[in-house]
């Protein structure tokens, strides 16, 4: 039985000096350079880890616990294609779904990303001619409404991205997403949509799942109902996935299928066939600069010193929040309207990679792994659950996410943002004293004066992009990615499967006639309760 983590004599060093860890306010007062020597930048982004509570020694010993974890050479197996999903005995390549043109990849005797170059041709082929007004519709028109139907890894990402980067979107385009089996979702997609002209993106990696082939049908009903001849309708889908066939099988033209590989996982994929739909709203000229921008981050992840490296700074800043300070939440808070799902897709990448309980041996862990992730775009965020952040009982370290250029260009506006930014982290750090309450205010009774008081030293990262583009999005999602996988291998733990959601999964197809009379006899007494509920409902 493998030794924890936790029994290494590193991690009871770190959790002393954790223990004993001065607050940020004399952090800073010892260190004038503080932000000097607590920050590193790559990629045309600064990472400010200075307000974090974390002093030289603490860092020194986290880097000694990556190097402990073999965080290098687990980095570098993955990099190689070595099968380290080993319950599902699969590579981890999103990194070869960003490779340069002319470079190769050898897989199991197979120039893999040679198959990748030969998809992203595919994918300008198609989204030019979409773009360009020369795929047309049933009815000789040319398309003007994309839907992308998907769930998880095949929603979020290009969704996240979509938004982002609206401004390099094409006018003439209307771009929906449609994930949830809330037939709710898909009708209010369709309610403007007019059939001669809309596209429909089928994006899934199993081609199985229930919320998206329940989607996709319903949309195949609303086109054949709209008078689209069923000889039409290749005209209108297009699926991404790695099952072809079962693409085929719901009747998809297999020259409309745009495939990938198993050794892209879902939540890793949108640098694949299923960033198509970013492909066709921003072009795909746009969609390879994204690719280069995580490329140049996966070359930083692999090349640099771990002292300068920012997946793996940001990875060990986590750890010590969540295993040795004992903050268990992440809130991510970007400033900036066009990352509002940028928290929704740093949930599912964050949560679903390691939101494990057993290490790489079966072992149950006896730390905790994952953060409890969740955030909102700032200025937005600060007027909701700020609050918490500043004055709550429970100390949750926020990552803010702040562009410094200006592209809006209304006066005003941007000065604002990043003023309200710099003032939350450091409001969140320093806080303010009852001594300060009381010179502001007089000497009010206690019960006045204690609710203005900020403790302060509360965590927190900021990470200083240039500017939001296709190449720094990229770049900043390759980051995450990569920090993701630096804590699975510290907490050793298998970072790409999914094992979690497959219960929920099994157990909705069990009761999906929702009738009590079919469940089985030792089903819970709750579950029958409300499927009698239902039940009783339909029949007044
Ligand atoms: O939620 C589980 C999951 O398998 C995710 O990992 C994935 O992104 C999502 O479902 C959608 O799966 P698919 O792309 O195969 O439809």
């Amino acid at each position: 039985m493998a030794i924890s983590v936790s029994r290494t004599p590193l991690w009871c060093l770190l959790q002393q000096r954790a223990n004993n860890m001065p607050s940020l306010k004399d952090l800073f007062r010892a260190d004038p350079q503080r932000f000097t020597h607590f920050s590193a930048s790559a990629c045309g982004m600064l990472l400010d880890y200075s307000k974090q509570r974390i002093d030289t020694t603490a860092k020194l010993n986290l880097l000694a616990l990556a190097r402990q974890q073999d965080v290098e050479s687990r980095r570098d197996a993955m990099l190689r294609g070595e099968a380290i999903n080993h319950t599902e005995n699969r590579a981890v390549l999103h990194t070869v779904l960003r490779l340069p043109k002319g470079e190769s990849f050898d897989l199991k005797g197979e120039n893999i990303a040679a198959d990748v170059h030969k998809v992203l041709a595919q994918m300008r082929g198609f989204s030019d001619a979409v773009r360009e007004g020369r795929w047309l519709g049933y009815t000789g028109k040319a398309i003007r409404t994309i839907v992308n139907i998907g769930i998880g890894g095949s929603d979020l990402g290009p969704q996240m991205a979509c938004i982002a980067l609206a401004p390099w979107s094409q006018k003439n385009l209307s771009l929906h997403f449609v994930s949830n089996v809330d037939g709710r979702h898909v009708a209010d997609a369709l309610a403007n949509a007019d059939p001669e002209t809309t596209l429909f993106v089928v994006a899934s990696k199993t081609f199985v799942t229930m919320e998206t082939l329940t989607n996709a049908r319903t949309a195949r009903e609303w086109m054949l109902n709209h008078g689209c001849p069923a000889d039409q309708i290749r005209q209108h889908f297009v699926a991404l996935s790695t099952n072809v066939e079962a693409a085929a099988e719901f009747g998809i033209a297999p020259e409309n299928v745009f495939p990938f590989w198993n050794w892209a996982g879902g939540r890793y994929s949108m640098w694949s066939a299923i960033g198509l739909s970013i492909a066709l709203y921003v072009g795909m000229d746009r969609f390879e600069e994204m690719l280069a921008g995580a490329h140049e981050m996966d070359l930083h992840f692999a090349q640099a010193p771990l002292e300068q490296n920012l997946p793996v700074l940001m990875a060990l800043i986590g750890v010590w929040n969540i295993n040795f300070l004992g903050l268990q939440a992440l809130s991510i808070a970007p400033y900036h309207q066009r990352m509002t799902r940028v928290p929704a897709y740093l949930q599912q990448l964050e949560m679903e990679s390691n939101g494990k309980s057993v290490t790489r041996e079966g072992q149950r862990v006896d730390y905790t792994t994952s953060p409890i992730l969740f955030g909102e775009a700032g200025t937005n965020g600060q007027h909701a659950y700020f609050q918490l952040l500043h004055q709550g009982a429970t100390i949750i370290p926020t990552d803010f996410i702040v562009v410094a250029e200006d592209d809006a260009g209304l006066p005003g506006h941007n000065k604002a943002l990043l003023a309200n930014c710099f003032a939350q982290s450091k409001a969140m750090a320093l806080g303010k004293t009852m001594e300060e309450v009381r010179a502001e205010l007089g000497d009010l009774p206690e019960k006045m004066l204690a609710p203005r008081v900020f403790e302060g030293n509360r965590p927190t990262s900021t990470l200083l992009l240039d500017s939001l583009t296709p190449r720094s999005l990229g770049a900043m999602i390759a980051l995450y990615e990569h920090k993701v996988f630096v804590q699975s291998v510290i907490w050793d733990i298998n970072a790409f499967d999914q094992w979690g959601v497959e219960l929920g999964k099994s157990l909705a197809q069990q009761l999906i006639s929702l009738d009590p009379a079919a469940v089985k006899e030792d089903y819970d007494s709750s579950t029958r309760g409300l499927l009698q509920a239902i039940r009783r409902r339909d029949k007044t």
